[in-house]
């Protein structure tokens, strides 16, 4: 069964063609993966600006959808080259979601092939199956991107149960309003990364947010796995200002080249070991045979190492996506469309974008009664 993923929640409009396997460990390979990245559209702007968002998804859907096509390669004797279409219906940016929602809609009803809809995380966590094979459950997972940082405890392949999540920033967005602090643009992630590779990450004393009780807003969640990047992103606002104060410069100049790598340095010393200790402490506490990193964020050199050199000591197989899978891409959404299929999941021609949309247990939608 080949399946056409499509994915455009965010500022990536995405298709690929994921082919099933016949094997058990590794149920899926990639045979394309096309990405339109809308980042020099938004870096004008300093931040994702969702009209702009969605119009250019319009703009770039049917042009990735058929190179995708090309790259996978002719199927002899066939006329629609896929059996399922697998699409993101959220969460995300409502107006880029229902781009591609309509799209997938319009392609299914056309060619005659069923669809379903894909949560985005799902297929976030997928992207470490596509990476590393099944992985050895029960599994600890962490997803964290621009939009997201949460920890699932994984029981069984497709089941999802939430541990904690962030209460204000995600750590990606962290990331990038340090990068805007530090007036190195956007998106911050991969600039802070590498510039944190010369600096001293003991130069600046940042704190770090641990939370012990339980959020009023997710009474479902113990709350001492929950993440807090605000406070931190505070403390770089402050230090920056000092420093501008104590080196009388003017109100928006940068710092010194040193002082920005030790800044960027030290305030990914904090988020990785934030991540990190959240991920390993869970781990030991849910019985874990494998830990896993997915999401933008696991594209950071620095957590990728500390998370390696952790599981090591731990005796944990660690997965991390290739890069290519960790930022947002539709692979990784026909992995889950796939995963969502074989659990009996269909869409229904009703199905609309949902830019909150909780993530559920694969087959559980499908297997609710149906409001209505
Ligand atoms: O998963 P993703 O492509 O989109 C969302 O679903 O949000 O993640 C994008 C985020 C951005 O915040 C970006 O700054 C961050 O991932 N990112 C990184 C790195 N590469 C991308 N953060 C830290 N280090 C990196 N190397
Ligand atoms: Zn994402």
């Amino acid at each position: 069964m080949r399946v056409l993923g499509i994915e455009t929640s965010c500022d990536e409009t995405s298709a690929a063609i994921v082919e099933e396997c016949d094997d058990d460990l590794r149920p899926w390979a990639v045979r394309s993966n096309v990405v339109a990245s809308q980042v020099a559209i938004h870096r004008a702007w300093g931040g994702i600006v969702p009209e702009l968002s969605a119009r250019q998804h319009i703009r770039d859907i049917c042009g990735v959808v058929e190179r995708a096509l090309e790259d996978a390669g002719p199927v002899p004797a066939r006329s629609v080259p896929y059996d399922l279409i697998a699409v993101t219906q959220g969460p995300g940016l409502v107006g880029s979601l229902l781009v591609g929602l309509a799209f997938a809609k319009s392609l299914a009803w056309s060619r005659n092939v069923p669809f379903v809809p894909v949560h985005h995380l799902a297929g976030h966590i997928e992207s470490l199956v596509l990476e590393g094979g099944e992985m050895l459950l029960p599994a600890v997972v962490l997803v964290v991107s621009g939009g997201h940082t949460s920890l699932y405890r994984v029981p069984a392949r497709g089941v999802y149960e939430r541990l904690g999540r962030t209460r204000d920033d995600a750590a990606g967005e962290a990331y990038d309003k340090v990068a805007k602090l530090l007036g190195l643009g956007y998106p911050g992630g991969p600039v802070v990364d590498r510039l944190a590779a010369e600096g001293n990450d003991r130069a600046v004393a940042l704190p770090r947010t641990r939370l012990t009780h339980p959020d009023r807003n997710a009474p479902d969640l113990p709350g001492h796995r929950d993440f807090s990047f605000s406070g931190l992103k505070t403390s770089v606002a402050r230090h920056v200002a000092q420093r501008r104060t104590a080196l009388a410069l003017p109100a928006d100049a940068p710092l010194p080249e040193g002082e920005v790598r030790d800044v960027s340095a030290s305030f990914q010393r904090v988020v990785a070991g934030t991540l990190l200790d959240a991920l390993f402490d869970a781990a030991r506490e849910a019985g874990a045979r494998s830990v896993g990193i997915a999401g933008g964020v696991s594209a950071n050199s620095r957590l990728r190492r500390d998370a390696l050199a952790r599981g090591a000591a731990a005796g944990l197989p660690v997965l991390v996506p290739a890069l290519s899978l960790s930022t947002d891409n539709a692979a990784m959404i026909a992995a889950a469309g796939l995963r969502a299929f074989r659990a009996g999941e269909r869409g229904d021609w009703g199905v609309n974008a949902d830019a909150s949309l909780p993530l559920t247990d694969v087959g559980a939608a499908f297997r609710r009664p149906r409001a209505g």
